[in-house]
């Protein structure tokens, strides 16, 4: 089962929240701008459970994807209480209300290919966001662990990629909900992940930080120009490899689209 390859390469080397000192961090050089980001960070990350729970649901007779699925719901809690940890260490934190509104399941896809296709955007996403960031972020510790993070969800993108390749062969008739999906998530001039789509509009978060803050401080404050269309046209190549298809433009993706349905 590829899960297993999955779980002795984690088991090598995967890095440990113990590794932190937290104690070494630099708060002379903790910005306003970063607990923002971390506290973003914690919102997104906690989505986890969501996931794992629909998961579960989606694949029930799929041990190896659900196997995988374990696997990787332990690293994004350990991004999720790695970031809490961060906040703690100097004096701030996210509404346990906020994280416990973000429990309820997520429901199924439209097909499986579109779920798996959804996740490797939304990892994809998360990888380009943290890796810029740490790029930015002046205090070691924070740049770090954003680091760390950004390296594993690269690693999921792939994984998540595995599976809706292997679901892709023994499913072709799914190749228009994958299209569907990627046309969807990269149509339109801004960062669209997952966890906003799906989890916007709770009471619970009203007036309290979400993913979308953190992507639009992003968006505003520190990514260079272009930087949404490199994220969008690395989605857009990673689908094409996917696919085997050119969906190297918007244009490219909906003639795809029309050409699968059709
Ligand atoms: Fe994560
Ligand atoms: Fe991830």
């Amino acid at each position: 089962m590829h899960s297993l390859d999955i779980f002795r390469h984690y088991d090598r080397g995967h890095w440990r929240l113990a590794e932190f000192s937290l104690d070494g961090i630099d708060r002379s050089l903790v910005k306003p701008e970063y607990i923002t980001l971390v506290k973003s960070a914690v919102m997104g990350e906690s989505n986890v459970i969501a996931a794992v729970h629909g998961f579960m649901n989606e694949f029930i007779d799929d041990y190896d994807f659900s196997a995988f699925a374990v696997i990787w719901g332990y690293q994004e809690v350990q991004h999720h209480y790695a970031f809490t940890s961060y906040l703690e260490a100097v004096g701030e934190s996210v509404d346990s209300r906020a994280v416990a509104a973000m429990r309820a399941p997520y429901e199924p896809g439209s097909t499986r290919s579109a779920t798996l296709a959804t996740n490797i955007i939304s990892e994809l996403t998360v990888n380009h966001v943290y890796r810029s960031v740490a790029a930015w972020v002046q205090e070691p510790v924070l740049a770090d662990l954003l680091l760390r993070a950004g390296r594993d969800e690269a690693a999921h993108a792939r994984e998540f990629r595995h599976y809706a390749a292997q679901r892709l062969r023994s499913h072709p008739d799914e190749l228009a909900s994958v299209l569907e999906t990627l046309y969807f998530y990269t149509a339109d001039e801004k960062i669209k992940h997952p966890v906003s789509v799906f989890k916007s509009g709770l009471d619970a978060l009203s007036g309290h930080e979400t993913i979308d803050t953190g992507f639009q401080l992003f968006l505003d404050r520190m990514a260079a120009h272009g930087e949404l269309d490199a994220l969008q046209s690395k989605i857009r190549r990673t689908f094409g490899g996917l696919t085997d298809l050119d969906l190297s433009s918007n244009g490219k993706v909906r003639r795809a689209l029309a050409g699968a349905l059709g």
